[in-house]
């Protein structure tokens, strides 16, 4: 008899939700994690601790620029480096404890240390095999390595590092106009630090919407970040705690260097799959480093399944999550789904930047007929009220039967926004169904509704 049902190796977004769904459906269940805390890097170094950062310096610029607006007088707060670090882990601590609690609740096993898999059915942790019917590989991912750049997390940093420094620094520099790039860059330029983006590409996020790419862009160089485009960088030398960034620009290949106190390496992430023993178990993988997997998340090895930025798709803690809760029932004998054409993707920067289903470049590039309704949040009373009359809303919708196809937010509160279309989308909704819903006014949600007006007869308020 098996020790388990299911050992989830990774206790990440994906790993520890499939493991409270596992554990709901009646599988006997244990994680393995070999951090000190549940949660992996989105709790523990990612996505929690950048919003709390996020927030602070949002607070701070809000004070700094808008407060005197409002009649509110007095001196603008300072910044205690130290104690904002204290708010961010505290943030950290109280949301790992929170997944230790239902870890309990559920009777899920937490076994403590790095995994590895000796076999179908095994996994080794520490000096200990423990025997079970299924593995799901939860392992996430790294940031990836630049050629030419070493990293030592104090001056050149990746992310994890960057949420950490020992102090502000007065120069930053960004390597990768990516989601990373842009919501650290943002913390630190709202700090005071002089922040340059250095971005291989002509356009900043790549494979995001046009025009919001332009948009975007326009708001965070007001905003006092700087950037340096079609740029490659080839070499970060660091000499007495300074760092000389080394470029060449694609369109005339001249070569330039950049100076910070720190260079921040945001050049995307790669799957984390080291030390799980998988070439030895022979484990097909995809060219990138990924984990192939079928339909049901298994791979070529009966009884393991991958799930998470291990595998294919977007590297989205959400998109974690839903795979976790897919092989939970996958293995638990139900239905267990996943639609990757409404995943949602957001940018936690001010304004906020929110996208779900196809650009208009993709609806181009594939012939599809399509419509576009566009609104903008200075039409909206609600935005302009807070000083957030920037950005707007596009929603794509086919020519003919009006159904939704994408969505794309730059503004207030994009982030939440962008889960009217969500459901919408999940169920297949035209353009009208939003025109036609009521919305509470004054909401930053009317600004959906008349995109979507502007799918069919125009707009109100423009
Ligand atoms: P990214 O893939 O989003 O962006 C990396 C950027 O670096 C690209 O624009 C690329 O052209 C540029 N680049 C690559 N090599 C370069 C070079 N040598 N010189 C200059 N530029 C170069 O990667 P990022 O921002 O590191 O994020 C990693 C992953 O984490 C992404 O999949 C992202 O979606 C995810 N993530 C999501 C968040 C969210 O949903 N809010 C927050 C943080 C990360």
């Amino acid at each position: 008899m098996a020790e388990f049902d299911v050992i989830i190796i990774g206790a990440g977004p994906g790993g520890y939700v499939g493991a409270i769904r596992c554990a709901q459906l009646g599988l006997k269940t244990a994680v393995v994690e070999g951090r000190e805390t549940l949660g992996g890097t989105c709790l523990n170094v990612g996505c929690i601790p950048s919003k709390a950062l996020l927030h602070a310096t949002h607070c701070l610029h809000d004070a700094e620029t808008n407060f005197a607006r409002m009649g509110l007088k007095g001196k603008s707060p300072s910044v205690d480096w130290p104690a904002m670090l204290g708010y961010k882990d505290e943030v950290i601590g109280q949301n790992t404890k929170g997944i230790e609690f239902l870890f309990k609740k559920n009777k899920i096993t937490w076994l403590k240390g790095w995994g590895s898999i000796p076999g179908a059915g095994r996994v080794k942790v520490g000096d200990t095999v423990h025997e079970t019917k299924n593995i799901v590989i939860a392992t996430g991912s790294e940031p990836s390595s630049l050629p030419g750049v070493t990293v030592d997390e104090k001056v050149v940093v990746t992310s994890t590092g960057a949420l950490s420094l020992a102090k502000v620094p007065k120069t930053m520099a960004v390597i990768g106009a990516g989601v990373i790039g842009l919501e650290l860059g943002s913390v630190y330029a709202r700090l005071g630090s002089a922040v340059t983006v250095v971005e291989y590409l002509d356009a900043i996020t790549p494979g995001m919407d046009g025009e919001v790419q332009k948009t975007f862009q326009r708001l965070l160089k007001r905003q006092g970040l700087d950037f340096i485009m079609g740029a490659a960088v080839r070499d970060v030398a660091v000499a007495r705690g300074k760092a000389r960034l080394t470029y060449r620009l694609r369109k005339n290949d001249a070569e330039a260097t950049l100076d910070a106190d720190c260079v921040l390496v945001a050049t995307g992430r790669k799957p984390y799959t080291d030390g799980l023993g998988l070439d030895a178990l022979g484990v097909d993988m995809e060219e990138r480093g990924q984990i192939r997997t079928g339909k049901h998340y298994d791979t070529n090895i009966k009884g393991i399944y991958a799930i998470g930025d291990a595998i294919s798709g977007p590297m989205l803690a959400h998109k974690a999550e839903d795979e976790g809760i897919a092989v939970a029932e996958i293995l638990a004998g139900k239905a267990g789904h996943v639609n990757y054409n409404v995943i949602p993707g957001v940018i936690y920067t001010t304004p906020e930047v929110a996208a779900v289903g196809a650009t208009e470049e993709q609806l181009k590039a594939a012939g599809h007929a399509y419509k576009v309704g566009k609104f903008a949040f200075m039409g909206n009373g609600r935005a302009k009220a807070v000083f957030q009359g920037e950005g707007f809303v596009k929603i794509l919708a086919d020519k003919d039967s009006d159904r939704i196809l994408g969505a794309h937010i730059i503004g207030p509160a994009a982030g939440e926004l962008i889960h009217e279309i969500c459901v919408g989308m999940e169920f297949g909704a035209a353009a009208e169904d939003i025109a036609l819903t009521c919305h509470a006014h004054p909401t930053f949600s009317e600004a959906l509704r008349e995109a979507a007006l502007a799918c069919g007869d125009g707009p109100i308020h423009s």
